[in-house]
């Protein structure tokens, strides 16, 4: 496994390996798990070579004090990518891929303006950024991308097809804890209590899903809401209910469309996010 710094040494170590390889790429912002770990065997099942990029990205942060905490931890990032197929850890500094401000604005229509875009005003801006300079740096046949952020994962496609690139994106599944948490970095910044809590967030979702023949949509919502609201250490942002295409809100079971319920909420000072198929 190497650890390249640069978009240039990035490019050489791809080019050297010669024969065309077929390359899939997990972008990552680091404090990797086994979510993580989960993209990274999907890639290494279906490609030649798997590049995991660790960047944690300053322009999708539109809280300070978000970025500033984020857990950062490059050695034990790199010890677990040891332990499965990763070929290349592309793990620049902020200058490389930002040697100038990225003043370009995306517009992704509805897409961005619910659930986490209307929360976290930029953010979706921030991530396309980014995400289409590492693509760029990258250039793989496939990339891979956890479900967990479902809105992120629509607004990745959208930016694909907008700016016409060659890169199949791959969803891959949530990855829970033994109590149902989805896994995500920022689970390490629980306490203790606040981890045990946080397990109320999908046992609720869960049970939401068994309980669509008994309520309809706005009862559910409000359900799933009043429920995780009780605990005192949880505090539900949003939960919605969408179309799992165009995330347009669902007002009747009876629609035809797939139907995602998205929920986010604070456990403290800490933001979660998960989501459930209706
Ligand atoms: O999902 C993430 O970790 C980040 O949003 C991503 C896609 C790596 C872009 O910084």
């Amino acid at each position: 496994m190497e650890v390249v710094k640069t978009k240039s040494r990035l490019q050489q170590l791809l080019i050297n390996r010669g024969g065309n390889p077929s390359v899939g790429f997990v972008p990552t912002m680091g404090a990797l798990h086994k979510g993580h770990l989960s993209l990274v065997e999907a890639a290494s099942e279906e490609n030649d070579v798997v590049v995991v990029s660790i960047f944690v990205n300053p322009t999708q942060f539109n809280d300070k004090k978000d970025l500033e905490r984020y857990p950062r931890d490059l050695d034990s990032d790199l010890k677990l990518l040891k332990t499965v197929k990763c070929d290349i850890v592309f793990s620049p500094e902020a200058d490389e891929m930002y040697p100038e401000p990225d003043n370009r604005i995306f517009d992704f229509g509805h897409l961005e303006k619910v659930m986490e875009g209307k929360h976290r005003p930029g953010h979706f801006n921030g991530v396309a950024q980014i995400v289409s300079k590492l693509f760029d740096a990258v250039k793989s046949s496939k990339a891979y991308f956890g479900l967990k952020d479902f809105q992120q994962l629509a607004v990745i496609k959208a930016l694909v097809k907008k700016m016409k690139l060659e890169v199949e994106i791959v969803p891959c599944p949530i990855i829970r804890e033994f109590d149902g948490l989805a896994m995500s970095s920022r689970n390490r910044l629980l306490t203790v209590d606040q981890r045990n809590e946080a397990a109320l967030i999908f046992a609720t979702l869960n049970k939401a899903r068994n309980l669509i023949h008994h309520k309809n949509v706005q009862e559910l919502t409000e359900w799933v809401t009043e429920t995780i609201n009780k605990s005192s250490m949880l505090d539900v942002e949003y939960f919605e209910i969408v179309d799992n295409e165009n995330l347009l809100p669902v007002n009747n079971w009876d629609e035809p469309s797939t139907k995602v319920g998205c929920i986010a909420v604070f456990c403290g000072g800490v933001r979660l996010i998960d989501n459930i198929v209706f």
